[in-house]
């Protein structure tokens, strides 16, 4: 595995240009072309175009293109995969999904980032974690992202504290003709799946895999919290059977157009909702953990981005440059302002500068932060959760009762880890 500080080049640091950027273009004068590949979702482009911009300030001879990626996270992990496994040199710099880590740095390719300036003591244990496999650091935590129960504070008087109570309130809503919809979450065949299913088993006591590593998804927890699902869906309607093609932005827009009492969603649909140009519930929201069931505890999925470097870039310096320049505090505090994406360095969470910053509360984003679960961290991640989604969301859609859907999603999922030599558990318990 090549290490950072092999791959130094000493490469000129220089002038930045953003491709489709507003800034003045110099290209003619760059030395160095260097590739960020990230998202744009919501107000992300402008803040990494601006941020990309200050370090051109610094950086005169270098040119950055900016390589914006598909909104959904599948489609950008099958990129990236793509991109990779060709081994392309670019993107030199990555946004990867906290999921990907494991297996982007057991493929090789990423670099390991040990020696990283300025270190990361700042950053919250939970987001270092993920960033590491087996041992070594392989990327830079840049925001965190947390599921989050929305709710509509003209409707309801608080949040609800248990399952039971999110399902009274979202019928009594929707009886009330108050709103149309009860609760919507991401319920596509996606990745967003998992996270929202996450959720649930975690609030009935479950999870995905265990402490030693095996498949769980068909304990009793589990069962529950996928029937507690489906009844919302096929029995109460209290969820909308469309929200099972929904992605993140569609869930956003039924609850910014007023159509839902209750939304599951990340901290970036914050600063969109409360934009009062194109919000109908502007002011008129809070955000609260998910809600236990019976056995279990509040749960919030784990996610969020961070920066990685292409094990074959050609300016791996520069490119460490460019993570630490996106990870500084000052640009976690512009990014928190613009978009509402929490930043992983705890120094901020004791800075009042963060409180003017976030758009929501820091006080209702805390018991969420506490709540927060991570997703396993294994390189077969990206296999085993298309392995749940595939089944989950045949339980969703009434093809197949919750258990059954689990049973075998546990059963193809065990395969999986021990033909990637990763367990030996049979496929069944
Ligand atoms: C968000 C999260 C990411 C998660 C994805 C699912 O982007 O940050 O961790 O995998 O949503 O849709």
């Amino acid at each position: 595995m090549p290490r950072l500080i092999a791959h130094a080049t000493g490469a000129a640091l220089g002038l930045l240009i953003l491709s489709g950027c507003t800034l003045a273009c110099r290209s003619q004068e760059a030395t160095t072309r260097l590739t960020f590949s990230g998202s744009a979702l919501g107000p992300e482009a402008d803040v990494v175009q601006r941020q990309l911009a200050r370090f051109a300030e610094r950086h005169p001879e270098v040119r950055v293109e900016l390589q914006v990626t598909p909104d959904s996270a599948d489609q950008r992990h099958q990129l990236f995969v793509q991109w990779l496994n060709a081994h392309a040199p670019t993107p030199d710099v990555l946004q990867l999904d906290v999921i990907w880590i494991a297996e982007f740095a057991a493929a090789g390719w990423i670099l390991p980032l040990d020696g990283f300036e300025p270190g990361i003591d700042d950053f919250l244990p939970a987001s270092v974690a993920t960033a590491r496999w087996r041992g070594a650091l392989y990327a830079i935590p840049w925001f965190v992202d947390v599921g989050m129960l929305y709710w509509r504070t003209d409707l309801l008087d608080r949040a609800p504290r248990s399952l039971i109570e999110l399902r009274q309130d979202a019928l009594r809503v929707r009886e009330a003709k108050s709103a149309r919809l009860g609760l919507v979450w991401q319920g596509a065949r996606y990745e967003g799946l998992v996270t929202v299913s996450l959720e649930h088993p975690g609030a009935f006591g479950g999870g995905i895999l265990d402490d030693r590593g095996r498949v769980i998804v068909d304990d009793p927890a589990a069962i529950r919290a996928l029937t507690f699902m489906a009844n919302a869906v096929n029995v109460d309607r209290v969820v909308p059977s469309s929200a099972l093609t929904w992605q993140e932005e569609q869930v956003r827009f039924a609850f910014q157009n007023g159509e839902a009492a209750f939304m599951r969603n990340w901290p970036y649909a914050w600063a969109l909702l409360q934009d009062e140009s194109r919000s109908r519930v502007a002011r008129r929201f809070a955000v609260a953990p998910f809600p236990a069931g019976e056995g279990g505890q509040p749960a919030a999925a784990l996610g969020g981005a961070q920066l990685a470097i292409n094990a074959r870039s050609a300016h791996p310096m520069l490119s460490s440059e460019l993570v630490a320049f996106l990870t500084a505090p000052d640009q976690m505090l512009e990014r928190a302002r613009l978009t509402a994406q929490l930043p992983p360095r705890r120094s901020l969470y004791d800075n009042t500068e963060l409180v003017a910053a976030l758009p929501m509360p820091l006080e209702q984003v805390r018991p969420i932060l506490e709540a927060a679960v991570p997703r396993p961290a294994t390189p077969v991640y990206s296999e085993l959760s298309e392995v749940l989604q595939v089944w989950l969301h045949r339980a969703l859609t009434g093809q197949q009762p919750p258990a059954v859907a689990l049973q075998q999603a546990a059963r193809e999922m065990r395969a999986l880890l021990v033909r990637a030599g990763l367990s030996t558990e049979g496929p069944t318990r």
